[in-house]
Order: structure tokens, then C-alpha cells, then sequence
């Protein structure tokens, strides 16, 4: 997924606080390969120097519309016709409206006049200007001509206030421009996924868990959502931020994760089991703290039922993706549980491999679907394996996955 390498980016400022956050985007854009081309307004001049982001996008700022030699040297339509996407941000109360309006009386409004490009606009500004029905109107009117409007975060304002309008993380800005870049090809689906561990307590202070961190399937999340589908994400306990635009179910044992999926199996079009959920539990767990003393304990556990072939008996034109967690024998292994579990498609990871499975931000995985077809690949970000899935998963609804076995350099 490289979705924004070689895109041109045009980055709007304009004049607020959050103006200085405009250079950690720039960074993250052109980390991705983007060439990003920078306009301000006179007042976001005031917050943070032309030069500091001329310095980070590597190209002349624009940020006067009747200067001679920046005119020749971007040129407003120039700048508006390059344009993959323009996201402005931060955006003000005051450019929100001129926008909504169409005043060009700038380089900013004239260049968002004359691109036929996606637009987003990243507003920031005090708790009770986001608030007014003025600011609301003209997003309303914004969102009417296909304008994305990236909601600002919660939290502590520059200003002194608490609230709503703090803009949001770069990162988040950067996921939006990667989904207005998108095909949009899963935007029929409705995918419940689930990520990381179950706890299984022993008492009060005390559970069994696994490694999982969650990363596989949030990646899965993340990338089902920038292209399109609808997401539900049944979570174990993790330290990972809910992806944007995604509803999370937050869930503690395999009981409670089992039953949030049975829950929302009926919504989706297509399951993915990523969650690593646990198959035994403490048959008895104590009540109380159980008292350290001298002697070996014996813990009793009991199965917990695997939900996968219940959901499968149900499926109807539902698609489920399984994964396999398996220290050898990966392949028979993983075609036994696909078999059993009747899954669509199993992905399965030898966690013991470095660079696979548990915690690591990469994974190296082998397909297997049930048509029998096995594609095994190298070391992936798991970015990089969240995407490959959901190709085929698109494969398998169209009747056109790769026939042959396979094995990636
Ligand atoms: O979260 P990360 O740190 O990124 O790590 C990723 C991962 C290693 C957890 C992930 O890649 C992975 O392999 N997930 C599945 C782990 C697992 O539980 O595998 P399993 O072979 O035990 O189970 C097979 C399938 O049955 C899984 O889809 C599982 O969700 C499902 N299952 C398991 C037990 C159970 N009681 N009910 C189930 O439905």
C-alpha cells in the first residue's frame, strides 16, 4: 500500500494555533512518498514560518497570489490542476466560511475554487466558534459539494478551553487522505474483525492470556476501512488506538468476545478471525485473591467451545476468514482448521519465525483457501497482509482467485 507515493498533496494553512502541526504532516506525507506543495494564508504566516515549510515539503510555499514571481514560479491554477488532493488544515472558522461561500480573495480560496480534486478540511479552533451554528452551517455546506470534513479531536484547546476542537493527529489526517485516494473497492462490505488476547481470570488479580498485541487484525480494520467497507471491530484488551472511523466492541474473555461476535455476525457481509482467543479456561476462578502459600497448586481448565463452526453453519453468502497461529507443521495444520472450521480462507502464521505472529509489526503468512489454492509470502509489514486479505477476499467474491500454488520471493 502505497497509496500516496508520487501523489501531489496540497497543504492548506491558514491561520490558527494549530498552524505549527501543519510541519508534522508534511513530514508524515513526504515520509510517504508524496510531493507536497504548501499555500498559506497572510495571518497562518503569523503562527509558523513560510520558510520551516518550505524547508520540510522541499518546494516554494505559495503564499501570495499577486506576487510576479510566485505567481510564474507555482502558479494558483498550476498548484489547483497538480493537485491529487488538497486537505487544509488547520482550518479555520474564517476559511471554512469563505470556502463555503466561494470568496477567492487569497491563494488558499482560489486554489480551492479551481481544483477538480478530493478536498478535506481539518478545522481547529476554539471549543465554542466549532460550536456555532455559523461554523456548522458552512461544513454542512462544505460536506454537500463532497468536501470531507476531518473532525477535530477532544481535548485540552490552546485557547484554555476543554472541548472539541483540537485538530486532529497528522496521523489521523494522513489515513483520510489515503481513503479519498482509495478505489473504494470493499465499499459493499460489511466486515466484523476480531484482534488480540483474551484474559481468562484465576481470581480478582490474576488471568491466562497469549501474546497477541492486536496489531493483525487493527491493520485489517484500518485498511477495510480506507477502502470503503463498513467496520465493526470486536477488541481484546490492547494499548492500540481505536482506528479512525471504526466502531470498536471492547471485550475481556472469550466468552465476552465469542458472544460480541455471534452478535454481529448478522450484520456483516464477511468475518475475519484474527483475535487470538483463548481454548481453555480456570474451570473454578476464585472469588477472592487466592493466598500465597508454600504448596504447588493445581489449576483445573476447561475448553472453551470454538465459535468458528457455529458461525460458519449460519453463514449464508457471508465470507469467513480464519487465521492460524501454529508453532510447526503450519500448512497441514492450518488445511485442518480450514476444513473443520469451514472457512473461506485461513491465514496462517508459524509464530515462532522472527518477524512473524505475536506483537511484531510484520508477519509472514500462507493463504489457504478452501478451493485448495496456497500462496505462501515473505516477511510483510502487517499493513502490507491486511491488504493482501482483503484482495482475496475480493477474489473469492468474484470467483477469481489465483489457481495455482504460489510462493512469493
Ligand atoms: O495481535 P498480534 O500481536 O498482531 O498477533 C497476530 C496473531 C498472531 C494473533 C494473528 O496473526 C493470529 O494468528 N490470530 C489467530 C490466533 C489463534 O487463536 O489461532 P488458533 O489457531 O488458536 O485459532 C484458529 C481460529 O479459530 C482463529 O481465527 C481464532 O480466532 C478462532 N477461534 C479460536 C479459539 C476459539 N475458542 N474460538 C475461535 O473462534
Amino acid at each position: 500500500m502505497a497509496l500516496l507515493k508520487d501523489k501531489t498533496i496540497v497543504v492548506g494553512v491558514s491561520g490558527g494555533i494549530a498552524a505549527y502541526k501543519a510541519a508534522e504532516l508534511i513530514r508524515l506525507l513526504t515520509g510517504r512518498g508524496a510531493q507536497v506543495r504548501v499555500m498559506m494564508t497572510r495571518n497562518a504566516a503569523e503562527f509558523i514560518t513560510p520558510l520551516t515549510l518550505q524547508t520540510l515539503s522541499a518546494h516554494p510555499v505559495a503564499t501570495n497570489t499577486f506576487d510576479l514571481t510566485q505567481e510564474s514560479e507555482i502558479g494558483h491554477i498550476r498548484l489547483a490542476d497538480r493537485a491529487d488532493a488538497i486537505v487544509i488544515a488547520p482550518a479555520t472558522a474564517d476559511i471554512i466560511a469563505r470556502a463555503a461561500v466561494g470568496i477567492a480573495d487569497d491563494i488558499v480560496t482560489t486554489v480551492l475554487l479551481a481544483a477538480r480534486c478530493p478536498i478535506a478540511f481539518a478545522p481547529a479552533m476554539n471549543v465554542h466558534m466549532y460550536a456555532h451554528p455559523t461554523v456548522a452551517e458552512n461544513l454542512a455546506r462544505l460536506r454537500s459539494r463532497n468536501v470531507v470534513v476531518i473532525e477535530p479531536d477532544e481535548g485540552e484547546l490552546a485557547c484554555g478551553y476543554e472541548g472539541k476542537g483540537r485538530l486532529p493527529d497528522p496521523v489521523a489526517i494522513v489515513e483520510e487522505l489515503e481513503r479519498m485516494l482509495s478505489l473504494r473497492d470493499l465499499a459493499d462490505e460489511r466486515i466484523l474483525v476480531t484482534a488480540g488476547p483474551t484474559r481468562e481470570a484465576i481470581d480478582p488479580v490474576r488471568y491466562i492470556s497469549n501474546h497477541s498485541s492486536g496489531k493483525m487484525g487493527y491493520a485489517i480494520a484500518r485498511a477495510a476501512w480506507r477502502r470503503g467497507a463498513a467496520i465493526r471491530l470486536v477488541s481484546g484488551p490492547s494499548v492500540l488506538k481505536a482506528p479512525r472511523g471504526v466502531e470498536r466492541i471492547e471485550t475481556v474473555s472469550a466468552a465476552e468476545m465469542l458472544a460480541a461476535t455471534a452478535e454481529n455476525f448478522p450484520w456483516c457481509s464477511t468475518l475475519v478471525m484474527a483475535a487470538a482467543v483463548a481454548d481453555f479456561r480456570p474451570a473454578r476462578p476464585a472469588d477472592q485473591k487466592i493466598k500465597k502459600n508454600a504448596r504447588a497448586m493445581t489449576l483445573e481448565l476447561q475448553p472453551i467451545a470454538d465459535e468458528l463452526p457455529r458461525l460458519s453453519a449460519k453463514k449464508g453468502a457471508r465470507l469467513i476468514i480464519g487465521f492460524a497461529a501454529e508453532t510447526g507443521n503450519l500448512e497441514a495444520h492450518a488445511a485442518e482448521k480450514l476444513r473443520r472450521k469451514k472457512l473461506d480462507l485461513i491465514v496462517a502464521n508459524d509464530v515462532t519465525l522472527e518477524g512473524a505472529g505475536f506483537g511484531s509489526d510484520t508477519n509472514i503468512v500462507t493463504l489457504i483457501s478452501a478451493d485448495g489454492n496456497r500462496e505462501s509470502h515473505p516477511k510483510l509489514t502487517k499493513d502490507e497482509v491486511a491488504d493482501l486479505i482483503l484482495d482475496r477476499l475480493l477474489a473469492i467474491r468474484s470467483g477469481s482467485m489465483p489457481r495455482k500454488s504460489s510462493r512469493s520471493a
